[in-house]
């Protein structure tokens, strides 16, 4: 069982991406429009020692369970000003909790990145995020990959992956051989 998770706050390109790719038993997960907090910084998770947060919300609800049981872990954001989207920033924020036992060793996190530009217009801005998610994934213990960038136009052009980007479906297949 994969896990995906759609980190856009909408559902759209980074929704239909995963869409997709999910096969029958893999969970979904989507941010857009949930009650999520931000990591208070309070450090009771580390503290405690107990992988515990202090928080009540749907991160703690329903992703910390879903993340707990899977090997594998498909993020997808959209580029917001050459990063990834807040809100998938601060799922990873909350991700601070596993770090005391490790609890992310042996699991693989996949990346999906989702902009209007062009691969070449924001490979500077990719490559700065793969390596510092690749930073995080050492501290915490994961395996991190990189698996695709998709180019989903400009918003006046339907901002919509699969008519903006040529190699869609040859992406898509790559993505899903391999998760198997
Ligand atoms: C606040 C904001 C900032 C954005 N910044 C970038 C950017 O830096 N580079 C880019 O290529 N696209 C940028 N975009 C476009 C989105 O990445 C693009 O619309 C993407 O398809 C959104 O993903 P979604 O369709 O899953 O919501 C931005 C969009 C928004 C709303």
């Amino acid at each position: 069982m994969n896990l995906l998770i759609n980190g856009s706050n909408r559902e759209k390109n980074c929704f239909n991406i995963l869409k997709a790719i999910q096969k029958k038993d893999d969970e979904f997960v989507s941010l857009a429009r949930q009650n999520i907090n931000f990591c208070l910084g309070c450090n009771a998770c580390v503290r405690r020692l107990d992988n515990l947060c202090v928080l009540s919300d749907y991160i703690t609800t329903n992703v910390y369970e879903k993340i707990l049981v899977s090997e594998k872990i498909v993020l997808a954001s959209p580029l917001y000003m050459s990063q990834i989207s807040g809100l998938l920033k601060n799922l990873i924020d909350r991700l601070n909790p596993f770090y005391n036992h490790q609890l992310l060793k042996d699991k693989t996190i996949y990346l999906i990145l989702v902009g209007q530009g062009s691969y070449e217009d924001n490979e500077e801005e990719i490559n700065c995020i793969i390596k510092w998610l690749s930073g995080v994934s050492e501290w915490f213990s994961f395996s991190f990959e990189f698996l695709e960038y998709f180019c989903s136009g400009d918003i006046n052009n339907n901002n919509d992956v699969i008519k903006n980007d040529v190699s869609y479906s040859n992406k898509i297949e790559k993505i899903k051989e391999k998760l198997t």
